[in-house]
């Protein structure tokens, strides 16, 4: 038995009252019964009171909307080590409201805000209101989507939203997915729990692919493992080749599968576009064959993989190029398009991504460019026989002959998460989109101008798909720079100097704008700028916010050159920095 007290909150937390006996500070006594078990499995007797609970949710929900307090709520990472710092797992339970009530103030609270229309850093951004009732709906049937045991309607709804998926990226004819839209035998594509695991399942594919049954004495890499593959095909190792913006989770593929990180060759990409260099990339591949010479050896090229959308930059890889080079390696093609995909919607958007219909398989994010929440990723496969490369069974869960969507999939148990973007493309359709993109693309041009027409910044990508990297540069460097980027030979260690005390500027503007926490933008360290090879720290905005408007990112860049401007005149702040760029050059 157990005494509870509502947290001593009466005043603020007002919609609170309708669970309130009284409305006042009282306790309530619990009892941990059998029966009171067997309650919270069932609908309240009345769905009145199943209602009441749901709108008290609701508004909580609506309250963390209106709130209109900073992005990243004040609580500081200490803080919310003390508040979370029970060791004990509850014993004796709780009522529900006031459990409520405690994720009300310790969670809700100091949740990040991620749909403020001046949180542009991230990929994660505003959902449609009607997502967290479809999310609703998603968790009230509970559904298992490994197999049609425990997923019924909605095995047939998975099968149809892949069919609209693959149809976007593939473009096959119309007959061909009337037949196979809902043909059991194969998948089309999987659906995954994020980004990660859609490009982990293309990579597991493209070895299974590269290492099959040779008929004889090899009975395929899935079952033999990757040391009798090699040895069996007489390879020195096997490796994926992806551009140096290829997204860390082909690494973790890399490390997954067997052939390492190490396995996962990085190769260069151009300055300020971000695409892959084809004739770098013939460079990295002659110098492993020569590798392999010396060895005696060949490497097997297991996949290559095109990037449409990197997560820095957002830009697209020439798909059409790449697709040649795997070609001629004979290595599967995989379009890691798990930012980029969803932009096949947008008007342009096909010629953006061209030549994205040549990959042998394509991951696509659905919490990203589709606008659902977080996480559903998609792997399709341009020829649905590939699938079978994945296929898999058991005797108790997913049978020999069976129509089980888990036959092809790296996961188990899976929600039936594709309800979400499946009921937004009927929602919003594919016109919606359209606007959803022509807003994300004047908001992006916009935030070029604005920066492009500003001395002290500079673009430092070319934009494609709504990310935009840029950086803070006080007037007295900017002119200095461009001068010496006139003859960028002659003065290599005066630029790199300069561009250390920029990007130690950048890093402390940003510390600024997290502790001001009124706009946000993100962060990184790329290579591949006009001051290439050099790392230079870039400020990362993505504009797919639709609630975001054109005058907020005037504010917000107003906003950095205010902070950038008041670091730079407070200079002992980069003193370390400034000290060894005074011995070169006088400022
Ligand atoms: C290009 C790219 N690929 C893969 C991923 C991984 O996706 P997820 O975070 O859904 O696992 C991301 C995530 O940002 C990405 O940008």
């Amino acid at each position: 038995m157990v005494y509870m007290t509502f947290a001593e909150e009466k005043g603020k937390a007002k919609k609170m009252d309708s669970l309130r006996r009284d409305g006042l500070l009282h306790a309530k006594r619990i009892e941990s019964t059998p029966e009171y078990m067997r309650k919270l499995f069932i609908m309240p007797n009345s769905s009145d009171r199943f209602v009441e609970f749901g709108e008290h949710l609701l508004d909580m929900i609506h309250d963390f909307f209106q709130d209109k307090g900073g992005i990243h709520s004040e609580v500081s990472l200490k803080e919310l080590a003390r508040i979370f710092n029970n060791i004990d797992m509850p014993k004796e339970p709780k009522l529900i409201r006031d459990v409520l009530d405690e994720i009300k103030n310790g969670v809700i609270r100091h949740s990040v805000k991620v749909a403020n229309p001046y949180y542009i850093g991230h990929m994660t951004s505003a959902i449609p209101y009607f997502m967290i009732l479809l999310e609703m709906i998603a968790v009230s049937l509970n559904q298992n989507q490994v197999k049609i045991e425990s997923a019924k309607a909605s095995s047939f709804v998975e099968r149809e939203f892949i069919c609209w998926m693959h149809r976007l990226v593939y473009h096959n004819p119309s007959q061909f997915y009337k037949k196979n839209i809902q043909n059991q035998r194969i998948a089309l594509g999987n659906i995954t729990s994020d980004g990660t695991i859609a490009n982990m399942t293309a990579l597991s594919l493209a070895m299974a692919k590269a290492f099959p049954p040779d008929g004889a004495n090899f009975d395929g890499v899935r079952n033999e493992g990757l040391h009798r593959a090699l040895e069996h095909f007489g390879f020195r190792q096997a490796v994926v080749l992806v551009s140096k913006r290829g997204h860390y989770s082909i690494c973790k593929a890399g490390t997954l599968l067997g052939i390492g990180a190490k396995g996962v060759v990085f190769s260069p990409v151009h300055p300020y576009t971000n695409k892959i260099d084809i004739e770098k990339l013939w460079q990295t591949i002659e110098k492993i064959k020569k590798e392999d010479k010396r060895l005696g050896k060949p490497t097997k090229f297991m996949a290559v993989v095109g990037v449409a959308g990197t997560t820095e930059t957002g830009n697209v890889d020439d798909l059409g190029d790449l697709a040649e080079v795997a070609h001629e390696l004979g290595a599967h093609y995989h379009i890691d398009a798990a930012w980029g995909g969803g932009a096949l919607l947008m008007e342009g958007g096909r010629s953006l991504l061209k030549g994205i219909s040549r990959g042998d398989s394509v991951s696509l994010d659905a919490h990203k460019l589709l606008y659902s929440p977080n996480s559903m990723g998609i792997c399709l496969f341009k020829d649905m026989e590939d699938s079978r490369y994945l296929y898999h069974t058991s005797n108790y869960i997913i049978r020999k002959g069976s129509v089980d969507q888990g036959r092809f999939t790296l996961e188990g148990s899976r929600p039936f998460a594709c309800l979400k973007p499946w009921a937004a493309l009927k929602i919003i359709g594919r016109q919606g989109f359209e606007l959803i993109f022509d807003h994300a693309r004047e908001l992006q041009n916009t935030f070029m101008d604005l920066i492009q027409q500003d001395p002290e910044f500079e673009l430092m990508n070319q934009p494609e798909l709504f990310i935009i990297n840029y950086r803070f540069v006080p007037h007295e460097l900017r002119g200095e720079l461009d001068h010496l980027m006139l003859e960028p030979k002659q003065h290599v260690e005066k630029i790199t100097m300069i561009n250390n005390l920029i990007n130690d500027l950048n890093v402390e503007l940003h510390k600024k704008i997290r502790e001001r926490d009124t706009s946000f933008v993100s962060r990184t360290r790329i290579e591949s700028t006009r001051y290439a090879p050099r790392k230079t720290v870039v400020l990362r905005a993505i504009t797919v916010n639709p609630n975001t408007e054109k005058r907020m990112l005037a504010q917000i860049l107003e906003e950095h050159r205010t902070l950038g401007d008041r670091i730079w005149q407070n200079k002992n702040l980069l003193q370390k920095t400034l000290h060894m760029y005074k011995r070169l050059m006088v400022i």
